[in-house]
């Protein structure tokens, strides 16, 4: 899949759209004209627009919109954009593709660590850990009780998951280990589903049958609000909702009525619908544990991303086919200079 627009340059131009680590950025600026924005936080729209004009190619975050707009303005000698993350709805694929661009992600070196995290907010949900740690730094003087801040319990649980990819089955994975029975909702029926032993179920079923129901679907005009008022009506009210996928998947503002009114046990939220704004009324919410988005927040993986949104930017401005595209379609739209 040869680029022949970029391929050739010596040293071309890129642009890193946030602070990385180190050792993947060194391995881009050997080979590359590299421009850093280098900040813990995300880059001005304006400044994206602008830094990514002439450029080659960029690693761009989940919080970049690459649209037609940014396209336009880095021109057309753009060949290739590096996406820091598995979930890729900040791009405007059809748009890339339009204009020949490749896109690209990070999956599989994020899979375990961000099923981690899931179990995680399932086990500090269930267990009132993040309350419990509130509790103590309040100082409210205590003593150990039969009825203390009693949780719901995981081992021999049933956990429902939605959307039953990598990251779905690496969750199943653990879940089997704490003897747990697993239940999945997808749009599609994975052969790892026998293995690991996962009964499919329509969406309505797996709501109503679980302990926990753990979301693992991509952010698509079909998932938006996919949880609403309506579907948590449909939980248990001793269930937990995790989610690690995409803020808006969930309607936060009827989630937040129904922890309020207990009509569900717990959330264990690592995403937000207007990232990095929290819903007021979710912080209002004891049964609540809220983490911001460290789903794949490793040392390990973080670097692991790094060098395959690297990987994938340097393969496409040499001429080789990328890792991971996600529209490997577009190599064929490019033309020659
Ligand atoms: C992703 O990769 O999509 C996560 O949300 C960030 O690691």
């Amino acid at each position: 899949m040869p680029f022949p627009r970029a391929a050739g340059r010596a040293r071309p131009p890129v642009l890193v759209t946030r602070r990385l680590p180190e050792e993947a950025l060194d391995r881009l600026a050997a080979r590359c004209e590299m421009t850093v924005y280098d900040s813990e936080g995300a880059i001005p729209r304006d400044r994206l627009l602008a830094e990514a004009a002439g450029k080659a190619g960029a690693i761009t975050v989940l919080t970049d919109r690459v649209d037609e707009e940014f396209l336009d303005a880095a021109g057309p000698q753009f060949a290739v954009v590096a996406n820091y993350a598995v979930g890729f709805d900040n791009i405007d694929v059809d748009a890339c593709t339009r204009h020949g661009v490749l896109a690209c992600n990070t999956p599989e070196v994020l899979t375990d660590s961000t099923a981690d995290i899931a179990f995680a907010l399932m086990m500090a949900a269930a267990r009132r850990v993040a309350e419990g740690d509130r509790f103590l730094r309040s100082r409210t003087p205590w003593s150990w009780g039969p009825l203390m801040m009693l949780g719901q319990e995981v081992h021999h649980a049933t956990v429902g998951i939605v959307g039953f990819g990598r990251i779905g089955q690496a969750l199943a994975r653990r879940a089997r280990g704490f003897s747990m029975r697993v239940l999945y909702h997808d749009t599609y029926r994975p052969p790892a589903a026998e293995e690991l032993a996962a009964e499919y179920r329509d969406l309505e079923d797996l709501l109503r049958e679980s302990d926990f129901v753990s979301l693992h679907t991509i952010l698509a005009p079909q998932t938006r609000h996919l949880i609403n008022a309506e579907r948590l009506a449909m939980m248990k009210p001793t269930a937990v909702l995790v989610n690690t996928s995409r803020g808006p998947v969930v309607d936060e503002q009827a989630l937040a009525q129904a922890l309020k009114e207990n009509r569900i046990f717990a959330a264990g939220l690592d995403v937000f619908e207007r990232e990095p704004e929290v819903h007021p009324a979710l912080l209002e919410c004891g049964n609540a544990v809220l983490i911001p988005h460290l789903g794949s927040a490793t040392v390990q993986t973080r670097l692991a991303m790094a060098n395959l949104a690297v990987d994938n930017l340097l393969a496409v401005l040499t001429g080789e086919s990328p890792p991971t595209p996600v529209n490997p379609q577009a190599a064929g739209r490019r033309t020659s200079p």
